[in-house]
């Protein structure tokens, strides 16, 4: 697989951490400090649907591709307004596409997994051309009067535009059954056969457990991945990580000894959009040209689930 095209949209509305400090028992200080995030973008006006079409329509345009060139969509979202249908088929509609469509839910590592998927396709022949998506609404979830959750999150969704090549150089998975570290638990419809109790509320997150988890499993993956294909870090020119905290990010770094501006970040922009950090951030670097032909790029993202997903990509780029 290679990628040739890359696209983001944001919601119009920024949410500086001073707004939330209107609202909550907090300090721009302490969420500056404990996670790096500064402002976040959160869904008001525009829908996700919206924000979606509008990276993926992006994507297409900067690889150079017609909608109707697409032979597989794959979503990655952890939660929107519907449960069914998939919000990968609603995204076709917006953007004319008439190709399958997938969604995938392996929450914040949810983009490494759909370039894993991307590549079987591709190497079985099934597909020459494949959309990602991931379009986020964590502001759906999180309970606003709960500070220690929801001055992490915002809203967001990237896309990229993936063909046959041979960029993908390494690519490790993991899923480790945790679900109260991180989790949002659904409601049910009132059933009169089914009168269980269920629990529901907002999301719910052990932030701690998280943190340790975080930084252990992205260090572990990464000197994995490196070790496989015989590269050091000094080889690698970005490590594009989930942005879940600075102070996450920065520990990635000390442990791998690598210099600051090899781990590029926009947390302090955004907070932590999901699936969508990292797509996200490829696009900011690809449209500002940070990325140059033959650089080698490293993708580590973590989520619920306890789900990883780490990969090693050399740039190709697309001529644009
Ligand atoms: O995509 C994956 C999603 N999740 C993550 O990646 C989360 C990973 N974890 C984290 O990012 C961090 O654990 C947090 C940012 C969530 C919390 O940071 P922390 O350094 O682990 O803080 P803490 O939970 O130990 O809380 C320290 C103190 C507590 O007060 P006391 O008990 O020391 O008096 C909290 O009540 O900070 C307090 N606190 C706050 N104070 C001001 C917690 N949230 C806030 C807040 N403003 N927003």
């Amino acid at each position: 697989m290679k990628i040739i095209g890359t696209g983001s949209a944001l919601p119009s509305l920024v949410v500086t951490n001073d707004m939330i400090v209107d609202i909550l028992d907090t300090s721009d200080e302490w969420i500056t400090t404990r996670t790096g995030v500064k402002e976040r973008r959160i869904l008001t006006e525009e829908t996700l649907t919206d924000i979606a079409v509008e990276a993926a329509k992006k994507a297409l345009e900067d690889a150079n591709m017609a909608s109707t060139d697409l032979d597989y969509i794959i979503c990655s979202n952890l939660v929107n307004s519907y449960a069914t249908p998939s919000l990968s088929s609603i995204i076709q509609g917006g953007i004319g596409a008439s190709c399958p469509c997938l969604d995938i839910n392996v929450a914040c590592a949810g983009f490494v997994y759909a370039l894993d998927i991307s590549e079987a396709f591709l190497k079985i022949g099934k597909v020459k051309n494949i959309l990602i998506i991931c379009a986020e609404e964590p502001s759906r979830i999180v309970d606003w009067t709960q500070r220690e959750i929801s001055i992490l999150f915002g809203d967001g969704a990237a896309a990229a535009v993936i063909t046959k090549g041979d960029d993908l150089k390494a690519m490790h998975l993991s899923t480790t059954s945790t679900i109260d570290a991180l989790y949002y638990h659904r409601k049910m419809e009132y059933n009169p056969f089914n009168t269980k109790n269920e629990n529901t509320g907002p999301l719910v997150m052990n932030g701690k457990e998280i943190y340790k988890m975080a930084v252990s499993a992205s260090t572990t993956e990464i000197s994995k991945v490196l070790n496989d294909t015989g590269l050091s870090a000094d080889d690698i020119s970005y490590f594009i990580c989930h942005q879940a905290n600075l102070r996450i990010i920065e520990a990635i770094r000390q442990h791998l000894n690598q210099p600051e501006s090899k781990f590029p970040h926009n947390i302090e922009k955004y907070g932590n959009t999901a699936s969508a950090t990292i797509p996200i951030l490829l696009d900011e670097l690809h449209k500002s040209k940070k990325l140059k032909p033959g650089d080698l790029l490293v993708f580590s993202a973590f989520g619920a689930g306890f789900t990883t997903g780490t990969c090693i990509i050399r740039w190709s780029g697309n001529n644009n």
